[in-house]
């Protein structure tokens, strides 16, 4: 993958055609590496570690890896937080139910 000076990983990608998903970044705005769903591997000198690669620059001989069993199990855990946060429960489970909708489960009517 190529990448010009000044590019982030997520945008050397990006013109690669390599999919990273993405929450909160947006390319007309400041990245600033909130939600970690863009979670990847970077390698450099044979030590590889997890970065956000919305804010991680591109560097010569950066190996980078978009998709390992450990990047899916952090982007899921990432995203089931979130879920909790907002008070959606990913395949309703926990029985935690947005109060403010008035419902006491997704089938139940307002
Ligand atoms: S897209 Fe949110 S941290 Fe990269």
């Amino acid at each position: 993958m190529r990448a010009r000076e000044g590019m982030t990983v997520l945008q050397a990608a990006r013109e690669a055609g390599i999919e990273i998903p993405t929450l909160c970044y947006h390319e007309e705005m400041e990245p600033y590496g909130a939600c970690r769903v863009c979670v990847v591997e970077v390698e450099r000198g044979g030590r590889s570690r997890t970065v956000a690669p919305c804010c991680y620059p591109a560097e010569e001989g950066l190996k980078v890896r978009t998709r390992t069993p450990k990047i899916d199990r952090v982007r899921k855990t990432i995203l089931e937080l979130a879920a909790v946060t907002a008070g959606e429960d990913v395949g309703g489970r926990s029985g935690h139910w947005p109060t403010t909708t008035g419902r006491t489960s997704p089938a139940s009517p307002p």
